[in-house]
């Protein structure tokens, strides 16, 4: 295996899939028998909802969440919860909105550097794990920022539509900073890729607009694996039962894991070949 990855998955547009693809590609990845680790660093804590914990991991969530670390500098080993062999949660709890408020007001009160907090908190169980996948929040605050200075690589999710790649260029815009402001806050920051998600390929619209990425790779790479739309699979007729919950399926039977299968073998060929999709950034 090659060194640890810690991969933030980012981008500033809400609904473009950051918090599905979190989970079903951390999932994914620990069907590949991969150790990982899931961050939840959005204070709406979807992805801590959406994966089922039982009771007694809700309770412990509750005093043990990142907010817990940003707040009294605890150990992250104490918030750490199994979700199955090989895949890890440190929750989010609603706690987040003060401790995001209180990072983006008054990060003087901060000893140390604010936005490497997590980067800190993260350095004693990164050892433990071959991948640390944090999901992000939509928007560019500290909380986002302190992912992406504790991350060496960026996964960016977005829809094929216009209005999304207007968030793209946006969180190009804040990893460029990040990388290459004076001083930079994370030089060992890379961009991976862009993930198209929720992509419907009956849809003239979007089939464009992915081909009008793919010519923009000589900036950034987007990868090959394009994340359908659960319609598509009601168009095929293989919709499985879909309870309408927001609760990720992480069983091997689900349709919605299988397109991350794909996108964590791409991803794995990618970062063993250490071709970055990095270019202009
Ligand atoms: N492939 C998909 N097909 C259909 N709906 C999806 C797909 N991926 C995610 N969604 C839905 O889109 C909404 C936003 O997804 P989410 O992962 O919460 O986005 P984000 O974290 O970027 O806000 C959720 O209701 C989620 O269930
Ligand atoms: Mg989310």
């Amino acid at each position: 295996m090659p060194s640890k990855h810690i991969i933030s998955i980012a981008n500033q547009k809400g609904g473009v899939a950051k918090t599905t693809t979190t989970a079903y590609l951390g999932a994914a990845l620990s069907r590949l028998h991969r150790k990982v680790l899931l961050i939840d660093s959005d204070p709406q804590a979807n992805l801590t909802y959406s994966l089922e914990l039982n009771d007694e991991q809700k309770e412990h969530a509750q005093d043990n969440s990142l907010a817990t670390i940003y707040e009294s500098g605890g150990s992250l080993t104490d918030c750490i919860l199994a979700i199955r062999d090989n895949l890890h949660l440190v929750p989010a709890s609603p706690d987040l909105v003060m401790t995001e408020v209180a990072l983006d007001t008054s990060p003087e009160t901060l000893s140390g550097r604010p936005e490497c907090i997590l980067s800190d908190a993260l350095k004693p169980v990164v050892a433990n794990y071959d991948y640390i996948l944090i999901d992000c929040p939509p928007s560019q605050g500290m909380l986002t920022l302190n992912a992406l200075c504790a991350s060496n690589w960026i996964v960016i999710p977005t829809m094929a539509s216009v209005i999304s790649l207007t968030g793209l260029e946006r969180m190009l815009e804040q990893v460029h900073e990040i990388v290459h402001g004076e001083p930079s806050l994370n030089e060992d920051l890379k961009i991976l890729g862009v993930l198209i998600t929720r992509f419907r390929k009956d849809r003239t619209v979007e089939v464009e607009l992915e081909q009008r990425l793919r010519t923009l790779e000589e900036d950034f790479a987007v990868f090959r694996t394009v994340i359908p739309d659960r319609s598509q699979f009601e168009l095929m007729g293989e919709l499985q039962a879909h309870t309408g919950r927001h609760l990720v399926d992480l069983s091997m039977v689900s349709y919605s894991l299988l397109p991350y299968l794909t996108l964590a073998m791409e991803l794995e060929k990618m970062l063993s070949q250490k071709q970055p999709a990095k270019k202009g950034v």
